[in-house]
């Protein structure tokens, strides 16, 4: 019998001991590195939605503006003719417009590449000119007008 309440008095303490001990939720600690990456995805979230946006309110194709833009803007870094590579980027007549879209708007290439589009280079030089967002078309338009192959 002394069994019996000397094992109910240890099962009571025991119980309250699980009850009162408060249960802490760790407390959420985030490297400054992972607030960085944090802060740089919401960078990217941002530009995505700008350059989706952008193509929603695009200018009607103007290949004559599109020239004029090519030759202020974009030679600095390709070949004025766009079949061949320039001084510091790529031969530009493969690219789809949504690649072109996207390395003008963020300067990189889209995440996801239309299908059997492969990239020029795997470095990250081209500069963004996220202004030119809604002249893209007409850029590409120029471009795609030299095109000789
Ligand atoms: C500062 C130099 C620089 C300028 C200015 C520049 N680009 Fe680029 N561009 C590059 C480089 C370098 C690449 C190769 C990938 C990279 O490093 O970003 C590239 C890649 C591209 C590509 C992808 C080509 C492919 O087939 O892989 C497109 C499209 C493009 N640029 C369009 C433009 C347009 C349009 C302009 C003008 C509005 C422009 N770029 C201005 C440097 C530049």
């Amino acid at each position: 019998m002394i069994h019996v309440i000397w094992l109910g008095t240890l099962g009571v303490l025991y119980l309250s001991f699980i009850i009162m001990t408060p249960v802490k939720a760790p407390a959420p600690r985030k490297s400054l590195a992972q607030v960085e990456v944090q802060k740089s995805v919401t960078e990217d979230v941002k530009e995505e939605v700008k350059a989706v946006q952008a193509v929603v309110e695009v200018e009607p194709v103007d290949i004559e503006k599109g020239k004029t833009i090519y030759l202020a803007q974009c030679i600095k870094c390709h070949n004025k003719d766009p079949n061949i590579k320039g001084a510091i980027g790529p031969e530009l007549v493969d690219a789809p417009l949504e690649v072109m879209q996207h390395k003008v708007m963020t300067g990189r290439y889209p995440d996801v590449l239309p299908e059997g589009f492969v990239p020029k280079r795997k470095t990250k030089q081209m500069t963004k000119f996220p202004q030119l967002a809604k002249d893209v078309p007409s850029i590409h338009a120029y471009v795609q007008s030299l095109k000789k192959k």
